[in-house]
């Protein structure tokens, strides 16, 4: 089986998100499934380096206002094929924003290429090869089952839902540029949406499968709550709708062969040594309370904010705190403060991975407070680390984190604690309980040795999408 998966982000080329790692992951997980997957990624300028030479696969001379190419390249273990097109994607800055922090103005016409050149790669084919099945991902790759149809291919079309709130909005002007047909800018099973054109909904409108990275999110995605104005349409196709949970890959993040912690570990004991070094590199004193630890994007959803407020709960009862994250100026402002008001915080603004891997193995407990979270990968690193999540009750993180209740403590299974409703307030409750359970060793060592055991790579979910192609492709 061939599958051609479609995104904007691929680890280890380019990543502003968990997005990244997933799309990374899915080639050598499904591999072991028995799919060939390649995957197609925008030529920017830290793509095209990795790929070197390779071989030119399709032209496009007029690709939404210049030349394109398609290139097959082996890098890094992944099977790439890389759209060249140095109008749109040959710039410094993150794959969205330019140097000034702002989205790039024609990002629509720069995804709306990408998606373009999907299509034509499910309909005609790259070169020798011809995919079975489209699978893209959030709205970047989102007209693609759109174009696809457009021009009459027939290749079955999954698409994954990663996050929910972001659109790919653009202004009705833009019909015309971005190749799309007046008649389907309509409410009614069409790609409008208030006004203007909307990549995420004519993903959700045209293709066969709808996926997203967690059961629980899938859900959610259902109500107004959780489905940023789209939750009509999701609702619309529940019954093509499914949650397919997000591994991590175990070999990179294993403590027991991390080469970037201060002592490897097999057992909760072993994490000491990475306290005290995380302890020493961060000039945090000797504390009895747990050493928590965040590493995140700072934005809105991850209720960072709240964790600010909450904070005395933690500090009062012996607790600390290692924030490494990056994002809006406002947030890293006011957690660069709280660092400097509070000897029990210490902070790193940046993007920073060896740090991530040292704070997971030198925390005893990794906090995730978001707002909402369609799967998330840290609390996962956490487990398989011994470090204690405790996490909001939404989407992945309520999928993956057993809560310290009065029966699963008595079972012997929980491994993390949860917070329903999230408030400032019970965010606070939530910090005295993890001090608590933290004070009570035996029961600690018990959660963190649940934590460990628990399953937290890619098998039972490779095998879930497998299963998902199989199904959109019918019998052979
Ligand atoms: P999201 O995709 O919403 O940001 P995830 O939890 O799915 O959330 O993925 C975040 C990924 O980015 C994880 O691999 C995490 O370790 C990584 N990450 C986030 N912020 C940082 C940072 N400041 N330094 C290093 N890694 C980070
Ligand atoms: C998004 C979500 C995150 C998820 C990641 C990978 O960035 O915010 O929860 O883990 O995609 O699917």
């Amino acid at each position: 089986m061939r599958v051609l998966s479609v995104a904007s982000e691929c680890v280890p080329f380019v990543k502003t998100g968990g997005l990244a790692d997933v799309v990374g992951a899915l080639p050598r997980v499904m591999g072991v499934e028995g799919v060939e997957m390649r995957v197609l990624l925008p030529g920017y300028p830290r793509v095209m380096e990795a790929v070197g030479a390779g071989a030119t696969v399709m032209e496009d001379d007029t690709l939404f206002g210049g030349p394109g190419r398609v290139i097959a390249a082996r890098a890094r273990g992944i099977d790439l094929l890389v759209l060249e097109a140095p109008h749109l994607y040959g710039r410094e800055g993150t794959p969205y924003l330019g140097p000034d922090g702002r989205d790039w103005p024609d990002n629509p016409e720069r995804f709306a290429a990408l998606s373009w050149i999907a299509a034509r790669i499910a309909a005609e084919g790259a070169g020798e090869w011809r995919p079975d099945l489209l699978h893209c991902h959030d709205w970047q790759a989102g007209l693609a089952p759109y174009y696809l149809r457009k021009r009459g291919g027939t290749a079955p079309t999954v698409f994954t839902v990663h996050n929910i709130a972001f659109h790919g909005a653009a202004p009705a002007s833009r019909l015309q540029a971005l190749r799309l047909d007046p008649a389907d800018f309509v409410q009614d099973r069409g790609f409008e949406f208030w006004g203007r054109i909307n990549a995420l909904k004519a993903a959700l409108v045209w293709c066969d499968r709808i996926t997203t990275v967690s059961p629980t999110y899938a859900r959610e995605l259902t109500r107004p709550e959780f489905g940023a104005g789209l939750d009509g349409v999701v609702r619309a196709r529940a019954g093509d709708l499914s949650g397919i949970l997000n591994g991590i890959d175990t070999s990179d993040w294993n403590p027991a062969t991390d080469r970037d912690i201060a002592a490897r570990y097999r057992t909760p004991r072993g994490k000491a040594r990475n306290r005290t070094a995380l302890r020493a590199e961060f000039g945090l004193p000797k504390a009895d309370g747990p050493l928590c630890a965040v590493v995140s994007r700072l934005t809105q959803q991850k209720g960072l904010d709240l964790l600010l407020e909450a904070l005395p709960a933690l500090l009062d009862r012996g607790g600390q705190l290692v924030l490494l994250g990056t994002g809006e100026a406002a947030l890293e402002a006011a957690w660069r403060e709280a660092a400097a008001r509070h000897p029990g915080v210490a902070v790193h603004i940046g993007y920073d991975e060896p740090m991530a891997h040292r704070l997971m193995a030198g925390a005893d407990a990794l906090l995730v407070p978001s707002r909402f979270e369609p799967c998330g990968l840290t609390q996962l690193y956490a487990l398989r680390y011994g470090t204690i999540p405790l996490v909001a009750l939404t989407g992945g993180l309520a999928d993956t984190v057993i809560p310290a209740s009065p029966a699963a403590l008595a079972a012997g299974a929980s491994t993390g604690v949860q917070v329903h409703p999230l408030t400032a307030e019970t965010l606070a409750l939530g910090l005295m309980d993890l001090c608590a359970l933290h004070a009570d060793r035996a029961t600690w060592t018990r959660m963190q040795e649940n934590a460990m055991a628990q399953p937290v790579g890619w098998e039972a979910s490779a095998a879930a999408y497998a299963r998902l192609y199989r199904e959109v492709l019918g019998p052979e």
